[in-house]
């Protein structure tokens, strides 16, 4: 038995935090590409790149396919492996499990699930089809062949369950002393793609059947937070009756959503009635497009509602964040009140500055960029294709640097404590040049325009990403306050400056500023800055300095 309460989800000043060994955690985390957690052997190097990149958690894929490769026999040898590697390196792990759903596809389903459609039957996106193409894009006209799992195969859905009861079984074991694993991913971008909804008799039997009424009294009760398309359809229709009354245009997503969250849940239940670690269920964006041509039915921002009410077992839905409106998704994520976690984000040259930045303004449990070990890298075609290249803006089109990455990564990695202990306080800010543009002064002047600040009451910091010192556009600061009159300065490729915020004492002046590191948790001062380098106060270059300053009449 370990001394400490598992892994758990709680609130601490109001928010939600991850507790690991009875503390709040942040995991600064990378996601391995998807085949490389099926070998212990591949990941050693991988292990070594996570922690110079600062990382103390990984997100590996555990596999249906490998775990129960024939039906009722289990082999947990990679996982064991994977978790004695963690521990070695005193790394965290969140499991990813692949288990019906992959992508919206079920490729990674045993061979004895994926031979036997009678007991386990295929999704029809046209009626009598176990395998159909699907468009790809409105533009495009390619058809992709498709096939996955159907989300009404109850036996699938039990033998899914089953699995990762299993898994969990042998985490619980294997784990619950040490606590390596920290948080579970119960399958990876479910939905459906190519239609809405699925199209088999059974499900257009259902379709044309009552509403469950506690599910459609239940969506009417939460329209407040809803997404506009979605209040309007729920508002607007039946209080009870079949899919298409009751939720109008909304009816299929919505149907998919319902039963792809049962379906889900039924999986978490069965694991943590076993071993009860955090759960999550990551999603592929909806990007304002059209059903149909995202996994549908997964947990997209609007449809949270409904996971809300088939889901309770899962406790955090996450953003795969690919697209350049990195901002505008971690709100949508967080309007709720729910905590921010990223399990898979870019590795373009925004991937540093968006760490500091859901670190310090969404007080994030997790930030995670897929496939890091590219990080440093020219872009592959596929990181081309998902980054979406044909954006303007240059920071998205530039790999992010290494060792940019790597400074910014040990700095909050070895802070983690302190920042983690500060979540869901105001004493903990950040802006960035990507999320926070200058205010123009009314008068034009841009020499005039007010860079964005950070408010801590009795003083305020300023940050200025654009101009001579910085030409680059990419900066980000965070700032951590101790007191009045101190602070912690973690940034990249920005100015400062700092003013009072006390009307009664509106001038400030600085008492010392030291640049440094910190070792094993322990502040090593380097050079203290003054004269020139405080005149004209600009981190170049990653770093974190400690300031103190006084205001007075
Ligand atoms: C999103 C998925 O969740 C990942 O497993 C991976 O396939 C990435 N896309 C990009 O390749």
């Amino acid at each position: 038995m370990s001394k400490h309460t598992i892994p758990h989800i709680a609130k601490q000043n109001g928010h939600l935090v991850l507790m690991v060994e009875d503390k709040p955690f942040i995991l600064l985390a990378g996601e391995v590409h998807n085949s490389d957690s099926s070998s212990p052997a591949y990941m050693e190097h991988i292990w070594e790149i996570a922690d110079h990149l600062g990382m103390n958690t990984l997100l590996l894929p555990v596999t249906w396919e490998m775990i129960e490769p024939e039906e009722g026999s289990f082999d947990f040898s990679v996982p064991q492996a994977l978790i004695d590697q963690a521990r070695e390196r005193a790394m965290k792990i969140v499991f990813l499990w692949f288990g019906s759903w992959k992508n919206a596809e079920c490729m990674y389903a045993p061979a004895w699930v994926k031979q036997d459609l009678r007991r386990f039957p295929r999704a029809q996106i046209v009626k009598g089809k176990n395998k159909a193409g699907r468009q790809v894009s409105p533009t495009i006209p390619v058809k992709m062949p498709y096939t996955t799992l159907s989300y009404l195969g109850t036996e699938t859905m039990q033998a899914d369950a089953k699995a990762f009861a299993a898994f969990m079984g042998f985490l619980k074991d294997y784990d619950e002393e040490r606590q390596t694993a920290i948080a579970v991913q119960v399958e990876n971008e479910t939905g459906l793609l190519g239609a809405a909804r699925e199209v088999s008799d059974e499900a257009d039997a259902l379709f044309t059947s009552e509403v469950p009424v506690d599910f459609a009294a239940y969506m009417r009760a939460h329209s407040d937070s809803m997404t506009d398309e979605i209040r309007a359809a729920v508002l607007g229709g039946r209080e009870c009756g079949n899919w298409r009354e009751v939720f109008g245009e909304t009816a299929d997503e919505l149907f998919s959503a319902y039963h792809v969250a049962k379906y889900v849940n039924t999986v978490a239940a069965a694991g943590k009635a076993v071993y009860p670690l955090p759960m999550t269920a990551n999603c592929w964006l909806d990007k304002g497009s059209e059903s149909g041509s995202y996994p549908t039915g997964g947990p997209v921002s609007k449809v949270c509602e409904v996971w809300d009410f088939c889901a309770p077992n899962i406790d955090v839905y996450c953003p795969d964040i690919y697209v350049p409106q990195f901002k505008e998704v971690c709100d949508e994520y967080t309007r709720r009140g729910g905590a921010l976690f990223i399990p898979e984000c870019a590795t373009h040259s925004y991937a540093a500055p968006r760490l500091l930045y859901t670190v310090g303004h969404y007080h994030a449990i997790c930030y995670s960029p897929f496939g890091f070990d590219d990080i440093g890298h020219p872009f592959s075609a596929q990181q081309g294709f998902l980054f979406g290249m044909d954006v303007s803006d240059p920071a998205l089109k530039t790999p992010q640097s290494f060792e940019e990455y790597a400074a910014i990564g040990h700095i909050l990695r070895e802070m983690m404590p302190m920042l983690a202990q500060a979540y869901g306080t105001n004493c903990l800010q950040a802006v960035s040049a990507e999320t926070d543009p200058v205010t123009p002064h009314p008068s034009g002047n841009p020499f005039m325009a007010i860079p964005p600040m950070m408010d801590f009451g009795a003083f305020r910091v300023s940050a200025h990403f654009q101009g001579p010192m910085n030409p680059r556009g990419d900066g980000a600061l965070l700032c951590l306050k101790i007191s009045d009159a101190e602070c912690w300065l973690v940034g990249n490729a920005c100015s400062i400056s700092l003013s009072s915020g006390d009307p009664d004492r509106p001038n400030l002046d600085l008492l010392s500023v030291e640049e440094g590191s910190f070792e094993n948790g322990a502040w090593r001062p380097g050079r203290r800055l003054n004269g020139d380098e405080t005149a004209q106060m600009n981190m170049a270059n990653p770093s974190v300095w400690h300031m103190k300053f006084f205001a007075y009449k």
